[in-house]
């Protein structure tokens, strides 16, 4: 490789600023930002996303899923090199989950452009919509359309808790676009992401070179049972979805606790009536479970399955169980892998192996086409709160090892 091209580095506080000023849009106000897929926020950070593709000369695109794709052309035509991630957020982000990878990306292209380099093959850089699923289920909706995981029409249907659809919502931000899912099929993706754990910022090194992610498995519960005084209702009177509740929520750590790098998440638990003095009529909750091994996943949602019927029944209890997200342990391409590492080494940075425990648009891409991670540390592994936070000097180190990784790919 040229002199010129291996001096190549990322321009850290342009790239710093850009996290900024995303981190504006949405800004909670407590060092985090909250743009829920297809909200008002999401528009404004798409706006202003498409607006840095425009100014780096980009051939901007959004397809029907409102999945925002920017090209830097080469100097062949044919599938690019794609480097992706999200802008949206959950209710209480932080300023890099997803932002990271789609910034990143954009500085890639602005450093080629800086120094006059037209790759062999194009650049493409992705935001896809919906990665979260904090708002509509299941996550990762957006990159699920791209691969054919899912139809549009399936996507168009889910519901937020308010009732609105994912049809109403992208049509009122008007976020649609013209392209077919899945027109561009990359011949490589990569996605440099905050870790979102402790790992790295606990043992280092600063480069995580990803070798796959989870599986994953989400439900939505609804237990109904029988609303009644607190006062004058014996225990033995009682259908309480609430106790049922709790009590798989309880099961759900023993579980976690038994099974092999096994993780369980009740992540929201309503009530109604939701009153001090009354028995609850309905519970709806949440449940996610987790694991790098799809075995274990069956072994954990088997004997939750179970546990919740047997112990709604003792308590004259009935239940729902809703699937709403599914993705098989899904590994990366060996070769990417090691071109993350390589990179890693050529900008001076130490690598480890490791296995994402969150889900990420590269887990459905990997089904279309060869998708590595990279990760940084995330400062006490906070992700998912406001405080969410990646020192600058990493953030810089990731972009460095994107660049170089991406040179290999889009100029071999
Ligand atoms: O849930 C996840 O792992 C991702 O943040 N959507
Ligand atoms: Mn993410
Ligand atoms: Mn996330």
């Amino acid at each position: 490789m040229s002199e010129m091209r291996s001096n190549l580095r990322v321009d850290g506080p342009r790239l710093l600023n850009r996290l900024a000023d995303l981190g504006t849009i949405g800004d909670t106000g407590d060092g985090g930002a909250r743009r829920l897929a297809l909200s008002e926020e999401d528009r404004q950070g798409r706006d202003w996303l498409k607006g840095q593709m425009q100014a780096l000369g980009m051939k901007v695109e959004t397809d029907k899923i409102g999945n925002i794709f920017g090209t830097l052309l080469g100097r062949e035509d044919g599938p690019p090199v794609m480097l992706g991630s999200h802008i949206d957020t959950v209710g209480t982000g932080g300023c890099y989950d997803g932002a990271l990878g789609v910034l990143a990306g954009l500085e890639v292209v602005a450093v080629l452009r800086d120094a006059g380099i037209t790759p062999r093959y194009p650049v493409c850089v992705a935001a896809f919509t919906n990665e979260e699923g904090a708002r509509f289920q299941p996550d990762m909706m957006g990159s699920c359309v791209h691969a054919g995981i899912l139809t549009l029409e399936e996507a168009y249907a889910a519901r937020d808790a308010a009732g609105v659809s994912v049809g109403d919502a992208i049509h009122a931000i008007d976020a649609i676009g013209d392209l077919n899912p899945g027109t561009i099929k990359p011949r490589a993706y990569l996605e440099l992401h905050i870790e979102q754990g402790p790992i790295l910022d606990s043992e280092g090194p600063v480069i995580g070179a990803v070798t796959g992610v989870q599986g994953i498995r989400w439900f939505e519960i609804t237990l109904e049972g029988e609303s009644n005084h607190a006062g004058t209702t014996p225990i033995s009177y009682r259908r309480d979805p609430g106790l049922v509740a709790s009590a798989l929520n309880v099961e759900a750590r023993k579980v976690a606790d038994s099974i092999p790098d096994q993780r369980c998440t009740v992540g929201r638990m309503e009530f109604t009536p939701g009153q001090i003095n009354v028995v609850p009529r309905r519970v709806t909750m949440t449940l996610d479970l987790r694991n790098p091994s799809d075995a274990h996943l069956d072994a954990a949602e088997r004997h939750l399955k179970d546990f919740l019927t047997a112990t709604a029944k003792e308590h004259g209890v009935s239940i729902a169980i809703q699937e709403t997200a599914r993705f098989a342990a899904t590994p990366f391409d060996e070769r990417l892998v090691a071109t993350v590492e390589g990179a890693a080494k050529e900008m001076g940075h130490a690598s480890r192996r490791m296995v994402s425990g969150a889900g990420h648009d590269a887990q459905l891409i990997a089904a279309l086409a060869p998708s590595a991670m990279i990760f940084v540390p995330s400062v006490d592994g906070l992700s998912h709160n406001p405080r969410e936070f990646t020192k600058p000097e990493h953030i810089v180190a990731g972009g460095d090892v994107l660049l170089a990784a991406t040179l290999r790919l889009a100029d071999s």
